[in-house]
């Protein structure tokens, strides 16, 4: 599907956006390890979820949609008849692994185009450590065959900041009674680790290092899943580059692990105001955002873990901020959906921008009228998204190719916008 999108106005709205894509995928994962029945209120029901979800029955887990919550029942982990197939779901295959490592069966994982070109060799590693057995395409693609295996703990420094790997290596301590330790120089989503604390699971973080182990059950808690702060970054972007508008998003995350993209914001000038509410699982509230004159912005290695899924947004800020904005030390970026990099730089250039590509990110050199054009997504979700809000503050109008992946996270992202 193509998407066809000509320049907005000012705008001010009020908005929900979808829950959150890496809470809910942990909701159900972890969920699945307790013993107890878990109930998940707001689960969000994108393919991404999805490809979750089916992975889970396949391994025999029953999980049903009642009317506005979904049930894991109590019930054992079996041996899956088939191959368990992630989809676009780079969250999902790297969790699963980690608990396909020490189910007592085999098993064989596999993904789309896309995924079976990503990087396994960063989970393989460290649960092969922990007495794991995998054999993978190549050493480090999918599809992967899985002899689930009693793990050894493990004391291991992430040699790149993942919080998808941290994950797995957590969900593989759990089977072990005795401690791992995990450490991260540079924090990480830290989403896994509030779930298990929620639930009485032994797990503890002292500076850069996580404790964890095995020692205590699960208990059966009951989530409500808040809104996805980087779905949400998509319109807090429209409003930022649109002179006038406002925009209040409503009953959304706020981990102080995923709002750097605001503290960013904030930085180039325009206005946040964040209102959180105290709580004890995960932090929500409410945001607004209006529209301020742009400055450019320096981001360093340090900064990308905090913000890795907003950096195409920030890029396509960049554009319209008065002077010379870099961004370093994120290559993580070429190892996503697609290469995150190339493709900002390539297809913000055909919309006129002046941006050049680095081997670890991008400068920028702004402002530059943005010109409609013909652009593609090449079938990641995150970059349809940025590139339909490009083509909404550009001149004339702009084509995004392959858009019909926002699905994979943000079904109601067209709906929206073209409430705008
Ligand atoms: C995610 C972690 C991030 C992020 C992805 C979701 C997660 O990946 O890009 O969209 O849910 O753990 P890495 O931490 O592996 O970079």
């Amino acid at each position: 599907m193509n998407y066809s999108v000509k320049k907005k106005h000012p705008f001010n709205i009020s908005l929900k956006v979808p829950p959150d894509k890496s809470i809910s995928h942990r909701a159900l994962i972890i969920g699945s390890l307790s013993k107890k029945e878990i109930f998940i209120e707001n689960l969000l029901e994108s393919k991404d979820i999805l490809s979750t979800v089916k992975i889970l029955r396949k391994l025999g887990k029953k999980i049903e949609k009642k009317k506005n919550f979904w049930v894991i029942k109590k019930g054992d982990f079996s041996e899956p008849d088939d191959v368990l197939d992630a989809g676009n779901s780079g969250t999902t295959a790297r969790l699963i692994l980690g608990v396909l490592s020490h189910l007592p069966f085999f098993s064989v994982i596999t993904g789309d185009n896309s995924l079976r070109k990503r990087p396994m060799e960063r989970v393989i590693r460290p649960l092969s450590l922990m007495g794991g057995e995998f054999l993978a395409r190549e050493g480090k693609f999918l599809p992967i065959v899985i002899k689930g295996k009693k793990l050894n703990p493990i004391h291991y420094k992430l040699p790149i900041p993942s919080a998808q790997v941290k994950s797995a290596i957590i969900l593989a301590s759990l089977s072990v009674p005795e401690v791992s330790i995990i450490e991260e120089e540079i924090p990480s989503r830290d989403h896994t680790e509030r779930m298990i604390e929620y639930m009485g699971g032994d797990i503890e973080r002292k500076g850069k290092s996580i404790f964890v182990s095995g020692k205590k059950n699960l208990e059966s808690r009951n989530f409500y899943i808040p809104g996805d702060i980087s779905s949400a970054a998509f319109f807090i972007t429209l409003s930022s580059l649109i002179k006038g508008s406002s925009i209040i998003v409503e009953d959304v995350g706020l981990n102080p692990t995923r709002i750097d993209f605001l503290e960013i914001l904030k930085k180039m000038g325009v206005k946040v105001k964040i209102d959180s509410k105290k709580q004890k699982w995960e932090p929500t509230g409410n945001v607004e955002v209006k529209y301020g004159k742009l400055s450019p912005i320096f981001i360093k290695r340090k900064n990308i873990p905090s913000i890795i899924d907003e950096i195409p947004l920030i890029a396509l800020l960049a554009t319209q901020a008065n002077g010379e904005s870099k961004i370093l030390g994120a290559e993580e970026l070429r190892v996503k959906e697609s290469d995150r990099i190339h493709n900002t730089v390539e297809n913000l250039k055909l919309m006129g921008a002046n941006i050049e590509e680095l081997s670890d990110g991008m400068v920028i050199k702004g402002p530059t009228k943005l010109k409609g054009n013909k652009v593609n997504s090449e079938g990641d979700h995150r970059m349809a998204m940025m590139l339909s809000i490009a083509g909404s503050v550009a001149d004339g109008e702009t084509l995004v190719e392959n858009a019909e992946c926002v699905n994979i996270s943000f079904p109601q992202f067209f709906k929206i916008l073209e409430r705008i």
